[in-house]
C-alpha cells in the first residue's frame, strides 16, 4: 500500500465564533479502524472495510498488516480491501513503525505474539515515552519473548509457541485485554481475561464476527472474556462507525458557542464509549440522540447539539473508562460552566500520548482559566458562559486530542486561542478543519 493524505502542520488558531449549525457525519472509529486492519490481517479471506478512518495512525496498522504478508488494497476513500494472512504472519525485515499510536502497536504486539512470527516495533516520540509493559508482561507469561528499551519502544519479539493464562490487567485498558486475547488466538488452551471495570469491547465483538468462539460474562461492572487457542478468524465485511471521541470536538463546541445547533450522524452508541454524553446531559446540556442503524455490530445514533448553560458536578471516577479519551476537551466544557467540575479517577491520562491531566491543566491556565491539578484529578472552576478569556498558546506535546482541544476553547472565547502544532490532529481526526469549519468555525493559521 502506498497512500499519501496531506495534512496542515505548525501553529493554527481557533477565532471566537457565532452561532455554529449544520450536520456532519462522524469520522470513523479509530478504535474500529484499527482492529479492521489487525483482524483482516490475521484473518482467511477478504475483509472489505467501509467508513475506514483515514488517519495516519489507523494508516499506520494497515502499513504493518502488509508488511507482515497481508495484501492491503485502497479502493476510494475510507474503502479498503484487506487479504489476510490465515492467521500466519511473516516476520518482517524491516521495524514496525506505529507512529503515534498506541493502541495500534499494543494490538499488533499482541496478534503477531499469537501467530509466531518476529518483528520489531518503534514508534514516534511520544509513542517511544509510553509504558509497554502492560502489555509485555502478560504475552510474557504466555511465552512471548519481548527485548524492550527500559519497558518501552524500540522492541523486538522472537516468536515462538504460546500458552494460555488467566489474567486480571491491573489497570482498567481496553489495549492490554485485547493484546492477551489476539495472542490467545494462537494459544494452546484457554485464556481467561478478568476486567473488573468494563473497557471498550470492539475487540470482542469484531472477534465474534471473524467468527471466533468466545465466552463473555458479565457480573454488575465486571467482565470475564474466556478464548480457547488456536483458533483462526474467517474475513467478513467491516462498516465503521463514528467515532464518539472525536465527535466530542463538535458536541462540546456547539454547546459553548451561542446559538449553536447542530446534528452529528452515525455516531456509535456504545455505553463503553458513552460516558461524556452521560456527563454533559448531568451539566445541562441539550442533547438530543436518535438511533439509528447498526455498523460492525455497534449501535449508531445521530445526536443533535444545541448550545446549553453549563453547570460544574463531579464526574464519578469509575465512569473514566468510557470516556478516557475525552478528559482533555471536557475540561473546555468545564471552562464555561458555571462552578467546579471534578473529575476523579485520571491517573491514565498520564500515560497518554502526553501526560494529558498535566496538559489539559496547562491549556486552561493559558487561557485563563483556574484549575487545580491533583495526582489524578482536575478540579476546574467554570467561568460561565462568554467568561473565559482565551488567548492562550498551548503546548501540545505530540498530543492530538491536547490540540483539539487548545482550539475548540477558542470557539467562545473572549479572544482567539492558539495551538502550537496542529500537525497530530491527522493521527486521529484528519477532517476536523473541514468540519468545523463546515460548522462555521474559523481556524487559521497563528503566526
Ligand atoms: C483504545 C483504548 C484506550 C484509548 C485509546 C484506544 C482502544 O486506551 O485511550 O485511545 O482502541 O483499545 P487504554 O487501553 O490505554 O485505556
Amino acid at each position: 500500500m502506498n497512500t499519501i493524505f496531506p495534512r496542515p502542520s505548525g501553529a493554527m488558531r481557533a477565532m471566537p465564533a457565532t452561532a455554529l449549525s449544520g450536520t456532519i457525519k462522524a469520522p470513523g472509529d479509530k478504535s474500529i479502524s484499527h482492529r479492521a486492519f489487525i483482524l483482516g490481517g490475521l484473518a482467511k479471506g477478504v475483509t472489505e472495510i467501509t467508513g475506514l478512518l483515514e488517519s495516519d495512525d489507523v494508516i499506520n496498522s494497515g502499513r504493518a498488516a502488509a508488511a507482515l504478508g497481508a495484501k492491503v488494497e485502497h479502493l476510494g476513500h475510507g474503502h479498503w480491501k484487506v487479504t489476510g494472512t490465515g492467521g500466519r504472519f511473516r516476520s518482517p525485515s524491516e521495524p514496525l513503525d506505529f507512529g503515534n499510536a498506541g493502541t495500534g502497536v499494543r494490538l499488533m504486539m499482541g496478534a503477531v505474539a499469537g501467530s509466531g512470527a518476529s518483528a520489531a516495533f518503534v514508534g514516534d516520540e511520544s509513542l517511544s515515552s509510553r509504558p509497554m509493559r502492560r502489555v509485555t508482561d502478560p504475552l510474557g507469561e504466555m511465552g512471548a519473548r519481548f527485548t524492550t528499551t527500559d519497558g518501552r519502544l524500540p522492541a523486538r519479539l522472537d516468536g515462538g509457541p504460546l500458552s494460555a493464562i488467566r489474567y486480571t490487567p491491573p489497570i482498567a485498558s481496553a489495549q492490554v485485554k485485547s493484546a492477551v486475547l489476539l495472542a490467545a488466538l494462537g494459544a494452546t488452551g484457554t485464556t481467561v481475561v478478568h476486567e473488573p471495570r468494563i473497557t471498550r469491547d470492539h475487540t470482542e465483538t469484531m472477534l465474534a464476527a471473524f467468527g471466533v468462539s468466545l465466552d463473555i460474562q458479565r457480573d454488575g461492572p465486571a467482565t470475564t472474556v474466556s478464548l480457547s487457542g488456536p483458533q483462526t478468524l474467517t474475513a467478513c465485511p467491516v462498516d465503521v462507525p463514528g467515532d464518539p471521541s472525536s465527535s466530542a470536538f463538535a458536541i462540546i463546541a456547539a454547546l459553548i458557542v451561542p446559538g449553536s445547533d447542530i446534528t452529528l450522524e452515525g455516531v456509535m452508541d456504545n455505553p463503553a464509549r458513552t460516558g461524556l454524553i452521560d456527563t454533559l446531559k448531568e451539566m445541562g446540556a441539550d442533547i438530543t440522540l436518535t438511533p439509528g442503524p447498526d455498523m460492525a455490530g455497534e449501535k449508531t445514533m445521530m445526536i443533535r447539539v444545541r448550545h446549553s448553560r453549563l453547570t460544574g458536578i463531579t464526574v464519578p471516577a469509575e465512569r473514566a473508562p468510557s470516556m478516557i479519551d475525552e478528559y482533555p476537551v471536557l475540561c473546555v466544557a468545564a471552562a464555561y460552566a458555571d462552578g467546579v467540575t471534578y473529575m476523579p479517577g485520571l491517573e491514565e491520562l498520564r500515560a497518554k500520548e502526553s501526560d494529558r491531566l498535566a496538559g489539559s491543566a496547562a491549556l486552561l491556565r493559558a487561557n485563563g482559566v483556574a484549575v487545580e491539578e491533583g495526582e489524578d484529578s482536575l478540579a476546574v472552576t467554570g467561568m460561565g458562559m462568554g467568561g473565559v478569556p482565551g488567548g492562550g498558546m498551548t503546548a501540545t506535546h505530540h498530543d492530538h486530542r491536547l490540540a483539539m482541544s487548545g482550539l475548540v476553547i477558542g470557539l467562545a472565547a473572549q479572544s482567539p486561542s492558539a495551538v502550537d502544532d496542529v500537525a497530530m490532529i491527522a493521527t486521529s481526526y484528519p477532517d476536523f478543519f473541514e468540519h468545523i469549519g463546515t460548522l462555521g468555525g474559523t481556524l487559521e493559521p497563528a503566526a
